[in-house]
């Protein structure tokens, strides 16, 4: 059992539904799990996973004015003694000011085996390239888009009947699983 003061304080920003939050909210809960979600950050006031986290008592800030999301986002941060930063379906990107500044280290988890498939849209683009695999990576991340070294990936047979939804589907699942385990494996 890890004992509780001794656990990694894990701050997660999201934009949407926030079901990777949720999965790495429940494995926190494990006694095997080395990390806390102290603190989730939204940049969408209507996030679905801002829900999520005030049910379960998770320390939430909006922060939806673009313009000082980032220095908003540091001093919580900071006030908040957070350890490392999850971004968990976070559509924004960051700048290299952030990530230079905020001192921790920040990991990603996107839906592509990377290096393929960086950006927006990877379950198309995989099925339009006529790829066997797709899939999931978690990332350490760096400044240039979804580039930072790998952490962990899984792959994902692409079936001749996926869909864009589809796979995005099958791959999610994988998802939930990977970012709780390479969060905890960096713990
Ligand atoms: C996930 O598919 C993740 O790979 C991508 O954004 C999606 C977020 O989903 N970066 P959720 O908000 O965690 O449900």
């Amino acid at each position: 059992m890890v004992k509780l003061n001794s656990k990694k304080r894990v701050a997660v920003f999201i934009s949407g539904r926030g079901s990777n939050l949720k999965n790495l909210n429940i494995f926190s809960k494990k006694r095997n799990s080395k990390f806390i979600i102290s603190l989730v950050i939204s940049n969408k006031k209507n996030a679905k996973g801002i829900v999520y986290a005030k049910k379960n008592k998770i320390l939430c800030k909006i922060i939806d004015d673009i313009k000082n999301f980032e220095k908003k986002a540091l001093l919580l941060i900071k006030l908040n003694k957070i350890n490392l930063l999850c971004l968990a379906g976070f559509m924004k990107v960051l700048s290299s000011y952030f990530i230079k500044n905020v001192g921790i280290p920040i990991i990603n988890i996107h839906p592509s085996l990377l290096p393929k498939f960086k950006g927006l849209n990877t379950h198309q683009r995989a099925i339009d390239a006529r790829e066997e695999y797709s899939g999931c990576t978690v990332h350490y991340v760096n400044n240039k888009l979804d580039s930072g070294k790998i952490i962990l990936q899984k792959k994902v047979k692409i079936l001749k009947k996926d869909t864009a939804k589809s796979l995005a589907n099958k791959i999610q699942k994988e998802e939930h699983k990977i970012f709780s385990k390479a969060l905890n494996s960096i713990c």
